[in-house]
């Protein structure tokens, strides 16, 4: 699919906004800080329900407005269609799909589909679990939408679970808290469940194009294979993401031997549960292992390996995306990564991706992109996008 038109008001520094964007190659190109990643940006959440640079939604709302819209008309193989976001500094968010409201924003996933590769995909590969997390869940969602509701009901009971056990800490764990708190565990582990599953699927769909990807733009023999370390197992009770190292590797695949292990953790968990007051088990505890070759890309692989290797993660979301959903292309987005990349890479980079039927690229200056990459070229000056 690619987007044939995309309207902003008052979406960051835009104004408003009419872009006809073209299948192929679109490049933004203008000085820092003019709106190129504001752009992008806007597709990607659109796309996503999230961003690259910020956790919620109110940065992306001009200032002083209370409201911003980003709106794109979407070409699929055989329709149009018209998807349209209203983001409100005050009041719930509203989507449209064809003019008509969207019983609940999440509704929108799934239409337009988009892999974004940007400078901070770096952490994923270098920094702690929550960037691992974010990489797969977003990836989850995309291929499978309706998983946009199991993470926001494991969300909400991780929550109210957490409430209970501080209520629990305060006032003594008793019968009738206790009690409570095992109607939540089954809430618990059956969402939680879900979603582990989930990913130990996406990570086994998504190795053999992580095997490629990584081979095309590395021209390395080493093999990068994703691990899962969980919560779930063992005797080692892990109280904060900086000991996630301390978790051991999960293979089991089976959602009825994944609850029992829930379960069983739970129960031995509870007390240090009760005196933290906080969830100790569960997907949100848990962690990938980026392995390259028998080592860890974390704290062994150079920044070059480490910067294909991101990349590579990406590249194979792209051909998961294609393989796996009716959508077919997803719209590439590479934000500001040439100027970052060496010469073979840059070079090996463009050949892998001049064919996706929608790329989107931002750079300071056309100079850092190949050749073979500028097609149709935008201007963007302070908030203002011009064809050039
Ligand atoms: N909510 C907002 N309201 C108004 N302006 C905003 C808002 N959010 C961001 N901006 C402005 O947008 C500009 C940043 O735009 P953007 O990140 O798109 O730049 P860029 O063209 O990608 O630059 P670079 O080449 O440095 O990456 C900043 O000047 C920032 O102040
Ligand atoms: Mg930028």
């Amino acid at each position: 699919m690619y987007i044939k038109h995309l309207s902003l008001a008052h979406f960051r520094n835009y104004e408003t906004a009419e872009v006809e964007l073209k299948p192929g190659v679109n490049l933004l190109v203008g000085p820092n800080g003019q709106g190129k990643t504001n752009l992008v940006e806007a597709i990607r959440y659109l796309s996503t329900l999230s961003s690259h640079r910020v956790a919620g939604y109110v940065p992306m709302i001009r200032q002083e407005q209370p409201q911003a819209v980003v709106r794109a008309l979407a070409s699929f193989d055989d329709r149009d269609m018209l998807i349209e976001l209203e983001l409100n500094r005050t009041t719930p968010n509203k989507a449209r799909v064809n003019k008509s409201p969207a019983a609940r924003v999440r509704d929108i996933l799934g239409y337009v589909n988009s892999v974004t590769f940007a400078p901070e995909d770096l952490d994923i590969v270098k920094r702690d679990p929550s960037n691992r997390r974010a990489f797969i869940d977003e990836l989850v969602v995309q291929v499978w939408p309706r998983f946009a509701g199991v993470y926001s009901d494991y969300e909400r009971v991780l929550k109210q679970r957490n409430t209970l056990l501080k209520t629990a800490r305060q006032t003594g764990a008793k019968g009738s808290a206790l009690s409570t708190l095992d109607a939540w565990d089954q809430s618990l582990i059956s969402y939680g469940s879900e979603i582990i599953a989930a990913r130990l699927d996406l990570v086994e769909r998504l190795r053999p194009h992580l095997f490629e990807a990584y081979q095309s733009i590395a021209i390395a023999n080493n093999e990068p294979k994703i691990l899962v370390r969980s919560s779930l197992l063992g005797s080692a009770i892990v109280q904060s993401d900086e000991d996630a190292e301390n978790l051991e590797f999960i293979t089991i695949t089976d959602r009825q031997e994944i609850e029992e292990l829930y379960r069983s953790k739970l129960t031995l968990v509870r007390p240090k549960e009760l005196e933290r007051g906080i969830t100790l088990v569960g997907p949100h505890r848990d962690d990938l292992v980026l392995m390259l070759g028998t080592l860890p890309a974390k704290g062994y692989a150079s920044h070059g390996e480490s910067w294909s290797y991101a990349l590579a993660l990406r590249l194979a979301s792209i051909a998961l995306l294609r393989a796996e959903t009716r959508s077919g292309d997803p719209i590439l987005i590479l934000d500001d990564v040439f100027a970052e990349l060496d010469a073979g890479r840059r070079e090996r980079l463009a050949a892998m991706v001049a064919n996706n039927e929608q790329v989107l690229i931002t750079a300071a200056v056309a100079e850092d992109v190949p050749q073979q990459l500028i097609a149709t070229v935008f201007r963007v000056a302070s908030g203002q996008v011009t064809n050039g």
